[in-house]
């Protein structure tokens, strides 16, 4: 059956080759170069009948007026502050030129592609097609392989650059998979069965018998476990939110993203209720399953990023309504033909499907990313672009920095060595995408109460993005109190400085495989971060106010007097100590982590 179907685009392709004048003007131009990022190889070349599923974006006619509305929106101090965008408005602004659809679908009926070959984005400004590699190379003058990560064994059909017909160059801003090698991973350094099971447990009632109290700045006492482990009851303590729950009468949302064929599991969820929030036990959460994202709830087949995004995003905020989106994507290259690959881009299969809704949730946590270089340009701004329409629609997008320090993400930042892909091989530091967007919020992380920062805290400066206005005075401040010379070399002291805020990222005790277990990482931080501003967003709601949205104008303008900011600890990463966690703004733990009693008269202010 599956011989038929490669049968059938056979004779699809045969149709293809008769038309005339193929490609229109088939003089190509190169649109694109990049690097294969370190421990990729190059493999055989990719089989000429193996389906691609290419998606091509149309220049958006008029980004730079919806950036300006974003920021309107966001800034507190101007008269649009919270008057949020509709969906329509969005996309009117992000739309193609027609000129541009015409083009390029002149371009696509030149190869027989016609409009039933073709998904197109609610903007118009994603087409999504699926074609054979052999095509693909003629569409693009270039040449697939199979190329190796040698030390995950992933496997991905890529080129190292491409190009587009000179009358349609400047209708095509990019198209995927191409050039996009980075891998994107979940930010969770590790994870471990804990020691103490929960039944011999203290209960949260009985905390504090566990030892004499944790007592932190300005008297904030805290129990003496949560030095050991981190419930939903110690974040309400740290965070100064205890007896706050969420509500499910105001329009409020919670969601959470996964990726990579991660799925959250109810029974464990289940679990993590009764020990941590018996009053949430009955609850679950919706789950939106995106280009076909998994949803088995085989316990044994459960995500711990998934687990512990959902049991403390959804844990905080109970009764308030939550969605778990699946996005698949990325499945491994099969060289049996038959196989589609994906994209390997799920961001933008994300974007394509939230951006279609009507309604959404207002808060959004995620806690996956890649080094900033392993992402194509093209690729990174396009997806960051994506983002700031979610902000122009009052959507708050959290994302975790990373568990790199100032290095890379797949390495032990104790013993990684940090090197630019750009042929020169210098050492870098390396920051972390999306993080390093300057339209969604990175959360970084801390350890311990006390709180310091947590070693392995990403964060630095862009390479691609420069410094947005909302964080000059933040970042400048912190540039200027660092010794002369300082790591000369190693950063772009004019890129957007990440992150933006932080939260506790160690041992964090959720349930897996029914049992409970420790996880760490700034997976941590990003959905108990993402957790304070849902919170958040009830009181605005429940006061007739519209959601915060995008939230960075407003926590570097007066919101970072709610956060707590976080002045010990560093994070060591490229043969470095990495950056310092100081006064004010840092690279390690931005503004600090959150005061929820002095944030929630903030907003109400705003
Ligand atoms: C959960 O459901 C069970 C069975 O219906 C019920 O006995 C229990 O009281 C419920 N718990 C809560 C907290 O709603
Ligand atoms: C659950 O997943 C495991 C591991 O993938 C598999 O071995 C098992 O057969 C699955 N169980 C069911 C009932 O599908
Ligand atoms: C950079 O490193 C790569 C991979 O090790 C090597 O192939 C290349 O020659 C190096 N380039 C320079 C300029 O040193
Ligand atoms: C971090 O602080 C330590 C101790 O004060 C100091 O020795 C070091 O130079 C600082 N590092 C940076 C990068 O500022």
């Amino acid at each position: 059956m599956q011989f038929k179907r490669s049968l059938f685009i056979f004779s699809l392709i045969a149709l293809a080759l008769g038309a005339p004048k193929r490609g229109l003007n088939a003089r190509h131009k190169v649109k694109e170069v990049v690097r294969a990022p370190r421990g990729w190889v190059q493999g055989p070349p990719a089989p000429a009948d193996h389906i691609i599923k290419l998606r091509i974006a149309l220049p958006q006619s008029n980004f730079q007026e919806l950036e300006r509305h974003v920021y309107e929106v966001s800034d507190p101090s101007h008269a649009r502050y919270g008057q949020h965008l509709s969906k329509e408005e969005v996309e009117e602004l992000v739309a193609p030129h027609p000129e541009s659809v015409d083009a390029v679908d002149a371009w696509l009926s030149s190869f027989g592609l016609g409009e039933s070959e073709c998904e197109r984005s609610p903007a118009k400004d994603w087409i999504t097609l699926r074609v054979p590699v052999k095509l693909a190379e003629e569409m693009l003058d270039t040449k697939y392989h199979v190329w190796l990560h040698e030390a995950s064994g992933d496997t991905a059909v890529r080129t190292l650059t491409y190009g587009i017909p000179e009358d349609v160059f400047d209708h095509v801003e990019l198209v995927q998979p191409t050039t996009m090698f980075a891998r994107m991973k979940s930010h969770k350094t590790t994870f471990r069965f804990s020691p103490i099971q929960p039944s011999d447990k203290l209960s949260p009632a009985e905390g504090t018998s566990g030892g004499a109290p944790l007592v932190g700045p300005g008297g904030t006492q805290v129990d003496a476990s949560c030095n050991q482990e981190i419930t939903l009851s110690c974040l309400q303590q740290i965070y100064n939110s205890v007896g706050v729950t969420g509500s499910n009468k105001d329009g409020n949302q919670i969601a959470v993203t996964a990726y990579l064929g991660q799925f959250a599991n109810l029974a464990d969820l289940k679990l993590f209720y009764e020990d941590q929030n018996p009053a949430a036990v009955n609850s679950s959460f919706k789950v939106v399953s995106v280009n076909g994202g998994q949803n088995s709830q085989n316990v044994s087949q459960a995500g711990v990023e998934a687990n512990l995004d959902t049991q403390f995003a959804f844990g905080l905020t109970f009764p308030t309504p939550a969605t778990f989106f699946t996005t698949a994507g990325m499945p491994p290259f099969i060289s049996d033909l038959k196989t589609p690959t994906d994209t390997n881009e799920p961001y933008t299969t994300w974007l394509d499907f939230v951006l279609a809704q009507k309604t959404l949730p207002q808060t959004i946590s995620t806690s996956y990313g890649d080094d900033e270089q392993t992402v194509p340009d093209s690729f990174a701004l396009r997806a960051c672009q994506g983002f700031a329409q979610l902000g122009a629609r009052g959507v708050s997008l959290l994302f975790s920095s990373g568990d790199g320090g100032v290095g890379d993400n797949d390495a032990n930042p104790a013993t990684q060595i940090c090197i630019s892909n750009d042929g020169k091989n210098k050492t870098e530091f390396l920051p972390t995408f999306p993080a390093t967007c300057p339209f969604v919020t990175g959360v970084g992380g801390t350890i311990g109460f006390p709180e310091t920062a947590v070693d392995f805290s990403a964060g630095g400066f862009s390479n691609l993005f420069s410094r947005p206005s909302y964080q000059d005075a933040a970042v400048e401040g912190f540039l200027r109190q660092l010794p002369k010379g300082t790591f000369s070399g190693l950063f772009n002291p004019n890129g957007r400085g990440f992150p933006d805020v932080a939260a506790q990222g160690a041992n964090f005790l959720i349930f897996f495989e029914g049992d409970s277990g420790l996880v760490d990482g700034t997976s941590c931080a990003a959905p108990t971060f993402a957790a304070f501003v849902s919170l958040l967003n009830d009181v605005r709601l429940e006061h007739g106010k519209p959601p915060l949205g995008f939230l960075n104008p407003f926590l570097y303008s007066t919101g970072f007097a709610g956060l707590n900011d976080i002045t010990a600890g560093n994070n060591p990463g490229c043969g470095t100590e990495g950056f310092n966690a100081t006064k004010g703004w840092d690279p390690v733990t931005g503004l600090g982590t959150p005061n929820f009693g002095i944030l929630k008269e903030l907003v109400l202010k705003v």
